[in-house]
């Protein structure tokens, strides 16, 4: 069972898109374990975005993580990290495809509305920086089979 942070950036909060957002994730059969609401600031935008750190669009980054609010969440699953990661669609709007929720609802390559951990190891890193292990819930529901939850 992996675990994959994701975040509702700025703009999908702006966009009144949380809704449908979330509704994906959930209907895939993947499990909300942790939610905060909160405004990134600057160090903990640049601990989030180090690996950015130095690129063109760095700083035009930070300045838009840190605008508004972020929906941070955990999400739970098998696969949850390349399943999300699929959902999600490629980074530039304009390339992602319909059917993913940054080519259905992005078309800029910045303001591309939710973020998701790369790689498990990614994942248990940025989980670490966002959220303090008592602020995870773990739980599961009698119909975790149907959804793939335990293989076999
Ligand atoms: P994320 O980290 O947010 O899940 O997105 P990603 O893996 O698909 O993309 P990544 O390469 O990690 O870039 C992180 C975020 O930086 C912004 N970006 N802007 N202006 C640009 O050329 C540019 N490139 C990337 C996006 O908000 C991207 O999600
Ligand atoms: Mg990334």
């Amino acid at each position: 069972m992996q675990r994959t942070l994701v975040l509702c950036k700025p703009d999908a909060l702006h966009r009144r898109l949380l809704g449908t957002i979330l509704q994906r994730l959930e209907q895939k059969g993947l499990r909300l374990v942790a939610a905060k609401l909160l405004r990134a600031d600057r160090s903990l935008a640049e601990r989030h975005y180090a690996v950015h750190r130095g690129k063109p669009f760095y700083e035009a980054l930070l300045q838009f993580i840190t605008s508004g609010p972020t929906l941070a969440m955990v999400w739970e699953g098998r696969e949850a990290v390349s399943v999300v990661r699929t959902l999600l669609g490629p980074t530039d709007g304009a390339q992602a495809p319909p059917g993913t929720i940054r080519g259905d609802f992005a078309l800029s390559v910045q303001n591309n509305l939710v973020h998701a951990s790369d790689s498990v190891a990614t994942a248990e890193q940025e989980i670490a920086l966002w959220f303090r292990p008592e602020e995870i819930v773990p739980w599961e529901s009698c119909d975790d089979r149907w959804v793939g939850a335990t293989p076999g």
